[in-house]
């Protein structure tokens, strides 16, 4: 058997994980969006020996992505040619240690780390609240909302990496920026040991539930949508704009590319109305950087995620 013929038998893979897979599986249903292909392979893990495991075995010539839910990426029609990995079982798991400390797998929905922190009384990470991801998605792109990011927070983070080799990584290692992580781009995060602080729970919970109004009030919450499509610029270089300011600016908001739109409620939202392809939605994204570049000379970057492959005629 040839090589490639190997790869889609998945020979190389260990007996216990051949329950673990799936393959040609469609995306669209586990992202925010509603868009996208295929992926090759879908691994469901577990736990942690079960991903030291896969990685250990699994080909250089694959490539592989951990996907959380999906709330901050847009996968494009053509899906993804490789191995989607998605966490479950252990890794959604959420404990309190000493000094007020949260470890949280990758797994572990942002809010509900939220929610465990006001339970027991751990002040400081209201923010996640508002933040519509899991742990490991967070990690990956230090996620913020409301005055704090990912990393103000993070002690040290727990990953495997391409080899298979478990390690910890402080937040210096990850080489961390705004909606940034330095970290090797195949590394999987797999849990946050969070720095809290003692508070009380009543006055936690009032800062969660301003949160959770400042979001439902300005931003399309119940949309199909992507989160913020673009990082906000550097001040220096937009005259203090946001992204939304700018877009604005350029006569975006409401533009629309089939059923693909810039939201009317918060113009750095796109939404799919219901029909859109990922090809419209990233075309839309395109046409708006164009427009805002044009009117504004801010070239915006993209914060949303784009993966995968486009789709081709035939195919
Ligand atoms: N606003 C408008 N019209 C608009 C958009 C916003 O009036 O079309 C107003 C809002 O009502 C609000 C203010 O502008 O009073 C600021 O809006 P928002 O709080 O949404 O701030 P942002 O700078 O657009 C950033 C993050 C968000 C995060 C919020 C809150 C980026 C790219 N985005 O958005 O993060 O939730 O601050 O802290 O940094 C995400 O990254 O996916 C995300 C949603």
């Amino acid at each position: 058997m040839n090589r490639q013929t190997a790869l889609e038998e998945l020979e190389w893979l260990p007996e216990q994980l051949k329950q673990r897979v799936e393959r040609n599986v469609p995306l669209a249903p586990i992202t925010w969006f509603r868009v996208g292909g295929n992926a090759s392979y879908m691994f469901r893990l577990k736990t942690k020996a079960e991903l030291v495991e896969l990685l250990r075995h699994m080909p250089d010539n694959l490539p592989r992505l951990a996907l959380g839910v999906g709330s901050n990426v847009l996968i494009r029609d053509g899906g993804v040619a490789g191995a989607v990995i998605r966490l479950a079982g252990e890794f959604g798991a959420i404990t309190v240690e000493a000094d007020h400390c949260i470890r949280a797998g990758a797994a572990a929905l942002d809010v509900a780390v939220a929610r465990f922190a006001q339970k027991n009384s751990v002040g400081g990470l209201e923010f996640l609240r508002g933040i519509p991801g899991t742990i490991g998605g967070a990690l990956r792109m230090n996620a913020g909302a409301y005055g704090h990011e990912l990393k103000d927070v993070l002690i040290e983070a727990t990953a495997i990496d391409r080899r298979g080799n478990m390690g910890t990584y402080s937040v210096a290692d990850l080489k961390y920026a705004y909606r940034s992580c330095g970290a090797a781009a195949d590394l999987i995060f797999v849990e946050a040991l969070l720095r809290g602080q003692p508070a009380n729970a009543d006055d936690i919970a009032a800062r969660m539930s301003e949160i959770t109004e400042a979001r439902e009030s300005s931003q399309p919450v119940r949309s199909r949508t992507g989160g913020s499509t673009f990082k906000n610029p550097d001040p220096d270089l937009s005259g203090g704009r946001r992204a939304w300011e700018l877009i604005d600016e350029a006569g975006c908001r409401g533009l629309r590319v089939g059923d693909a739109q810039v939201s009317e409620h918060h113009c750095n939202f796109l939404i799919n109305h219901g029909q859109a392809t990922a090809q419209e939605l990233e075309s839309l994204g395109e046409l708006v950087r164009n427009k805002v570049l044009e009117k504004t000379s801010v070239q915006l970057e993209w914060e949303i995620k784009r993966l995968g492959r486009e789709k081709t005629d035939g195919r």
